[in-house]
């Protein structure tokens, strides 16, 4: 029975298929009524099935999408079900109550995130990878401000640009006082004089993060967010990259994501000078090391985690000598640690991350000088908005496209990296705060999502943007980006994404899979079971 058939079916079937736009609105009734009566009066006398090349078309799109091509167990099935009605009633709630948490800022939505049931499914749902995060944002800090700032030896500073530095030192404060410094002051004997420590610490607080409670005045524009992003590193490199404090954040990083039960990850490591505070500076062979050694006594003590890989990752406001010295320490370190130096990114941060036209002159030729030989031994190249950049990134046959927030613009380039099977690293948070995108639902990640172009979810910088681990990211991926068509399957998808298109070998793909398949099993069963 099709829509210019005989029957009474055709308006139903209409109105249940546009339930979701209908509920959406509100008025249910109405546009459906009127679609229905436009349809009608295109249908040709003996047309075939109006319902069937519908369902067709319909069948098709729920195909192509991401995950669209997996096969639910009956388990899976049943989960899934538990899973949508669940998004279906948060998505009605958000409706009456006009608060759509993709659509509002993070900054203002994390608070009711954490209310939200499908928020703490996905907290529970072994995600596999974290493939895009960097080495200064993985720890919360709280952890900075509780943990780090509380050791002794620790100096702080206001500079006169009115930020704060840190520095360890012992016996003598730090020397030589660098210029911003008008005065150490010891920060345990600081904290003696105060009235209300809390408040103090609270300030600290705030400097380590973008939160704000009114995000949009805080940050006019990008340049205001981006000043204040470029000096939150600023504020916090005294303090991490103290060695002690050092291997203590990466640990508590791996934890965090660890209980949010991320794997594996792969991070974007500046290689910053680590120092002692005797003022003993380590060399980039001793970071490497010591990344090696805290992931691998991590893994020890946290069955089923798989480990970690670094791409050295340089910024590109450094001009083209600066940049060959920096591939050519990278490969170096890749050389000498084959097991942990997955391979370079040459992002544009500190110059206007995801934008930089500032930085867009040198890249082009940057590329023709890089592509002989070096290219193919290079693993990653991060892939930025600016459109030289995504191209360099497709042509050089990167493993993944960082962002790849134009690729929806560029048809050409986007058949040629989907022909490579690059995926985009998707970091939905990140996009919104600093100011790509500001409803979610509108990412253009949602048509690559649809299409069912190859991507991972990320976070990028989750310290700084107030979030932790991999489960506020898969929230807006899921409820904002992937719409209402987002299910299990697409869950799914994104998780085995994340380890098929991460740079471990093969066989160690295969073995992570494995654990990842047995999380995943039990997962399912939990979901399926429903509420205790
Ligand atoms: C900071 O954390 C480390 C490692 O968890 C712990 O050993 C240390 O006691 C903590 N320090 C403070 C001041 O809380
Ligand atoms: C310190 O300030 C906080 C607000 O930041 C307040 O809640 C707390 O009561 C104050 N504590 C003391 C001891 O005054
Ligand atoms: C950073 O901390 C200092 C010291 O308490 C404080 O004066 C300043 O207001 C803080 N900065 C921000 C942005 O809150
Ligand atoms: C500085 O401190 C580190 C760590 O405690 C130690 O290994 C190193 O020998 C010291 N260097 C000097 C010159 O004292
Ligand atoms: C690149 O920058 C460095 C440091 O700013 C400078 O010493 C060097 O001369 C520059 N090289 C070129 C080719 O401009
Ligand atoms: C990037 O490079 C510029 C210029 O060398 C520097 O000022 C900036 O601090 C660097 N940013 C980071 C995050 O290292
Ligand atoms: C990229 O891969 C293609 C096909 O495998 C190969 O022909 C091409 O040389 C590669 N390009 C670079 C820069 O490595």
């Amino acid at each position: 029975m099709g829509l210019c058939g005989n029957g009474t079916h055709s308006p139903l079937s209409l109105e249940l298929s546009q339930g979701i736009l209908a509920s959406m609105s509100g008025r249910l009734a109405l546009p459906s009524l009127l679609l229905a009566v436009v349809v009608s009066s295109f249908c040709p006398a003996t047309s075939t099935s109006g319902d069937e090349t519908r369902n067709q078309l319909l069948t098709r799109e729920k195909m192509m999408r991401v995950g669209g091509q997996l096969v639910l167990t009956r388990e899976e099935e049943m989960a899934n079900q538990r899973l949508r009605a669940l998004k279906e009633a948060e998505m009605r709630e958000a409706l009456r109550t006009g608060s759509i948490l993709p659509s509002m800022h993070f900054f203002q939505a994390k608070s009711l995130i954490e209310k939200s049931k499908v928020f703490n499914i996905l907290k529970k749902m072994p995600k596999g990878a974290a493939l895009h995060v960097h080495d200064f944002s993985i720890t919360s800090p709280d952890w900075l401000v509780k943990n780090a700032t509380y050791r002794p030896h620790c100096y702080f500073c206001f500079t006169r640009r009115g930020t704060l530095q840190f520095r360890f030192a012992h016996p003598a404060p730090p020397t030589p006082k660098p210029a911003e410094c008008p005065q150490w002051v010891l920060l345990e004997k600081f904290r003696k004089g105060l009235h209300n420590v809390s408040d103090f610490d609270n300030s600290l607080l705030r400097n380590f993060t973008l939160m704000t409670e009114n995000p949009h005045v805080t940050y006019a524009d990008q340049d205001a967010i981006w000043a204040k992003f470029k000096t939150i590193f600023f504020v916090l490199r005294g303090l991490v990259s103290y060695a002690p404090v050092f291997r203590d954040y990466l640990s508590q990083g791996l934890e965090e994501f660890y209980q949010d039960n991320v794997l594996y990850l792969e991070i974007r490591a500046s290689l910053y000078p680590v120092y002692e505070l005797n003022g003993t500076v380590y060399s980039q062979e001793w970071l490497v090391r010591t990344y090696e050694e805290v992931a691998h006594n991590f893994a020890k003590a946290h069955p089923g985690f798989i480990g970690i890989k670094l791409i050295f990752s340089d910024n590109r406001t450094k001009n083209e000598s600066l940049i060959k010295k920096s591939i050519q320490t990278a490969m170096g370190l890749r050389v000498k640690f084959p097991g942990i130096v997955a391979g370079f990114d040459l992002s544009i941060r500190g110059s206007g991350h995801l934008r930089g036209p500032r930085s867009q002159g040198q890249s082009q030729d940057f590329t023709a000088r890089l592509k002989p030989g070096i290219s193919q031994r290079l693993q990653n190249l991060e892939g930025t908005p600016v459109d030289r950049n995504l191209l360099d990134a497709v042509i050089l046959n990167s493993t993944r496209i960082g962002h790849g927030f134009a690729l929806s613009k560029h048809p050409a380039v986007l058949a040629e990296a989907w022909k490579k099977d690059i995926p985009i690293e998707v970091c939905p948070i990140s996009n919104q705060v600093l100011k790509l995108v500001s409803d979610l639902r509108n990412h253009p990640a949602a048509v690559m999502m649809a299409a069912g172009y190859p991507m991972v979810i990320s976070s990028d910088d989750p310290s700084a943007f107030g979030a932790r681990g991999l489960s506020y990211d898969f929230y807006e991926a899921f409820m904002g980006i992937g719409g209402m068509s987002a299910d299990l399957r697409t869950l799914k998808q994104l998780a085995i994404n994340s380890i098929r298109y991460s740079t471990l070998s093969e066989t160690m793909k295969k073995s992570a899979m494995e654990t990842w398949e047995e999380r995943w099993q039990k997962f399912v069963a939990g979901l399926a079971r429903g509420p205790k």
